[in-house]
């Protein structure tokens, strides 16, 4: 079993259960921000532990469930919990969680996550839509043998973030009246947070938010050809912009308190593209 026969096995295993359930929207969901999985209609949930390869997430605040069935019309598939290189997790794992997604049908994969603010007047609570990444993650979960039936070797990522899904983003929120800022994520590999001198740094380096999670995701995306679109909930100012102490509990907070313009982000985002 590995990162090419998992999935095989995972879609096996979820076309048992949902039929010829098309999804065409993948959704990876952030910390404290899993509750847009409670919208999905007509859902089918199945635990992380019937899928063969899936990883069993250990943090708080994620509970691993693959859900599928229709967001506003839309079908889509949703990963309600997701797993971190700071847990020891292998990105092989990774490869099997977004190449399912791929097997299953999905064109598109929308994520979101928790991420810290590099910027002191984007402050908790506010959206944020990537534009671009920076992966300070000292890895990639592409190296080793390439699997060629899911992407060639070497895959450009200029175009890593869809202009026309974020085109369509921005959009949905300006019809929503929903402030979304935009920018460059820096992905960490935590757990730690950042001092106060890597924050500067990360500024210098051209960042705008900083977290622990995501980039593995859409270069994995962006090899198996799904278009990418990545929405952040800001859950503080990064180490060193405010007094304010930074802490898990804090971020699921925040998260939870922007979770609600975010729902109706991706729900209204997911009726206009359906
Ligand atoms: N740093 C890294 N990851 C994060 C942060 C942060 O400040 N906030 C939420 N996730």
């Amino acid at each position: 079993m590995n990162e090419v026969s998992c999935p095989k096995q995972a879609t096996a295993v979820i076309h048992d259960k949902i039929g010829d359930f098309k999804p065409k929207v993948g959704l990876i969901l952030g910390s404290g921000l899993g509750g847009l999985a409670d919208h999905i209609e007509d859902a089918t949930s199945i635990p992380f532990a019937d899928l063969p390869g899936f990883p069993l997430s250990s943090v708080s605040g994620h509970v691993g469930h693959l859900v599928t069935g229709y967001l506003k019309g839309m079908p889509v598939a949703c990963l309600r919990g997701r797993v971190h290189s700071y847990e020891g997790v292998k990105p092989e794992k990774i490869k099997i969680l977004v190449r399912t997604l791929k097997l299953l049908g999905c064109e598109s994969l929308i994520l979101t996550n928790a991420a810290g603010s590099l910027d002191p007047s984007i402050g908790p609570g506010s959206l944020m839509m990537i534009t671009d990444h920076i992966n300070f993650q000292p890895s990639n979960p592409l190296i080793g043998q390439n699997d060629d039936e899911y992407g060639p070797r070497f895959i450009g990522m200029e175009d890593a973030y869809d202009v026309d899904l974020r085109t369509q983003i921005l959009a949905t929120a300006k019809s929503l009246n929903i402030p979304l800022e935009r920018g460059v994520y820096m992905a960490v590999l935590g757990p730690s947070f950042e001092t106060p001198a890597e924050i500067k740094a990360f500024s210098l380096l051209g960042a705008n938010a900083v977290g622990m999670s995501t980039v593995p995701e859409v270069i994995v995306a962006r090899h198996c050809g799904l278009k990418v679109a990545v929405i952040s909930a800001i859950t503080n100012l990064a180490a060193g912009l405010s007094e304010e102490k930074i802490t898990h509990e804090g971020t699921l907070y925040h998260a939870q308190q922007a979770s609600h313009s975010m729902t109706r982000l991706i729900t209204t985002l997911m009726e206009r593209l359906s």
